[in-house]
């Protein structure tokens, strides 16, 4: 759909990607097909009809380009081809049928902000200063020498995986840049070339069948110009910064997107999702709003740094405001770059099941596109592996050889990349009881199972119908059903403490409807504001409505008037 020019006719304007609740795929640790231990096509083939009795509308995969997977496929080596570990267009072109016949849709991951430097534009554009590549990346000479002669990076910029941002090309004597490692270069966006190259990219896949595209770190693809210094906290002696945003939302980023837009989504149904960081509210907006016409969503990632309901609360709610009848939000509570939402929000050890059901509840009753990550829907919680050689994400193994080279026990090393570590998210998904592998390979996993999780396996909460699945499930049902919650306007009906609760307004025949979330361990008292429940819930996670109180974890949605009938 394009949007109208007309953005209040566009806030109400129904489109797939406004109703659809998405769900992200990690292919590499979803399911194996063929016992090699890495996830594949065919392994999300064969579990279609899962996902669709789960009622999710849309599936995003991450990358499954060829890649060297520096970076586990975040660093693309052939956007127009497969890779191999997870199969051919063959597969490809049955997963794509599998969803239509289920009236699923499927949007892509794409890396155009930088690609591996194994791809043949890297190779060639670093083979010699006068290539007509060169200027496809970021070239910049030393801005001098030390005393042993190493060169000199223009600035103090660290990067994303440890390390400068600037990598010595000693064949050419000149620095690359890389944002996140050396293996993944970034692209030069002021190079017409190479935006031309890239908007054929998506055309070429949306030919193929995606629905559209999650657009990885895609506010970082324009530069501060003339790469200045990041800024030095007072005392701070560290040779190499953060870049504190100065990497992203820098002009002409807007002028990109636009550009982007007409050539790639204006007057199609394409959805673009982009991630991007260092946003506030107002910023979402100007990425976002209908009448600018650059992307139809943008991840805010507050949940990195909001754990609790009532800051959860207070961001979504600000981001609201300012965006309401002026572009359409997303919502996720976790991806495969954070924790396990469970861990991180919940309380899985003694309310695992009502604590996931309120964060889902939370996630599929908010006037925005949600986006549910693999595993979240069986309440899998954060893993902890006993010994570095079980962890593979390039960040998370980076950050442990700092730790040791800045002076570290091997021990205080690792316990300080456990926690934020992006293998939280990664583990294969248990499918049975199958003691070996859960179900997930026949052969080695290309990364611990975690034993933690295998309790918790799909083929068990598809069975036991007070599962966290059926949570998730009836949840997303009522949401396809009640249109007041992806349409009706939001309301606080509290003072947000604990408790959280909020009103849906009604929408073209579609009752208003009260939400009621105690997000804590502590039983609460009912707050005198809210409407109690007159008639049975729309969805409640405890058996049977108490009106004395809420108790702990306790997640409750329901007809704001007695009368009213889905
Ligand atoms: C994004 C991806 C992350 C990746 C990084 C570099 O943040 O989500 O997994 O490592 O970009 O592409």
């Amino acid at each position: 759909m394009k949007p109208s020019s007309d953005s209040r006719s566009a806030a109400v304007s129904p489109a797939w990607w406004k109703e659809a609740a998405f769900y992200q795929i990690y292919p590499r640790s979803f399911a194996d097909s063929d016992g090699d231990g890495i996830g594949d096509i065919p392994g999300i083939t064969g579990k279609l009809d899962y996902l669709k009795s789960l009622g999710i509308d849309a599936l995003w995969l991450s990358p499954i380009y060829a890649s060297p997977k520096a970076d586990n496929g975040y660093d693309i080596s052939d956007y127009l081809a497969l890779d191999p570990e997870y199969g051919t267009f063959a597969d490809f072109d049955a997963l794509s049928a599998g969803l239509r016949q289920r009236g699923l849709r499927l949007i892509l991951d794409q890396v155009l902000n930088h690609t591996s430097d194994q791809h043949p534009w890297f190779i060639e554009s670093r083979s010699s200063r006068a290539h007509p590549k060169r200027d496809w990346y970021l070239w910049v000479d030393a801005i001098g020498f030390t005393a042993d002669g190493l060169p000199i990076p223009p600035n103090n910029w660290k990067a994303a995986f440890e390390g400068s941002t600037w990598t010595w090309d000693a064949l050419t004597g000149q620095f690359y840049l890389n944002l996140f490692s050396p293996q993944q270069p970034d692209l030069n966006w002021k190079n017409p070339e190479v935006r031309t190259v890239l908007y054929d990219v998506l055309r070429t896949w949306a030919a193929r069948g995606a629905d559209g595209f999650r657009l990885d770190v895609i506010n970082m693809i324009a530069k501060a110009e003339g790469y200045p210094d990041a800024p030095r906290p007072e005392g701070n002696t560290d040779a190499l910064l953060p870049l504190n945003c100065l990497s992203c939302n820098q002009p002409p980023i807007h002028d990109y997107l636009r550009e982007m837009y007409r050539e790639v989504f204006a007057g199609t149904d394409l959805y673009a999702v982009g991630e991007t960081w260092c946003m506030g509210p107002e910023n979402t907006l100007d990425f976002t709003s209908y009448e600018s016409e650059q992307l139809h969503g943008a991840f805010y990632f507050y949940f990195h740094w909001a754990p609790t309901g009532p800051e959860q609360w207070e961001n979504f709610y600000k981001l609201y405001q300012v965006c309401q009848g002026r572009s359409w939000l997303t919502v996720t509570l976790g991806n495969h770059d954070s924790r396990r939402s469970l861990s991180k929000f919940g309380e899985p050890v003694h309310h695992r099941y009502a604590s996931a059901s309120l964060l889902a509840t939370w996630l599929l009753t908010l006037p925005a596109t949600p986006f549910l990550f693999q595993g979240e829907e069986l309440g899998l919680t954060d893993i902890s592996f006993d010994s570095i050689e079980d962890y593979r994400d390039i960040q998370t193994v980076n950050r442990y050889h700092t730790a040791l080279a800045a002076g570290n026990t091997a021990e205080a090393a690792l316990a300080s990349v456990q926690e934020d570590s992006r293998d939280n998210a990664r583990t294969p998904l248990p499918w049975n009881d199958d003691a070996g592998r859960a179900g997930f390979t026949t052969g080695q996993p290309w990364i611990p199972l975690a034993d933690a999780h295998r309790p918790q396996h799909a083929a068990g909460q598809v069975a036991d119908s007070s599962s966290v699945f059926h949570a998730y499930a009836a949840l997303l049902a009522l949401r396809k059903r009640v249109k007041s919650l992806v349409y009706g306007d939001l309301t606080p009906l509290a003072e947000p403490s604990q408790v959280i609760a909020y009103r849906r307004g009604a929408w073209q025949g579609h009752p208003a409807v009260c939400v009621v979330l105690n997000w804590c361990s502590e039983s609460q008292a009912w707050p005198a504001a809210v409407p109690m429940p007159q008639a049975a819930p729309l969805f409640a996670n405890y058996t049977a409505f108490d009106s004395s109180g809420l108790r702990p974890w306790e997640a409750l949605v329901f007809y704001e008037s007695s009368g009213a009938d889905g």
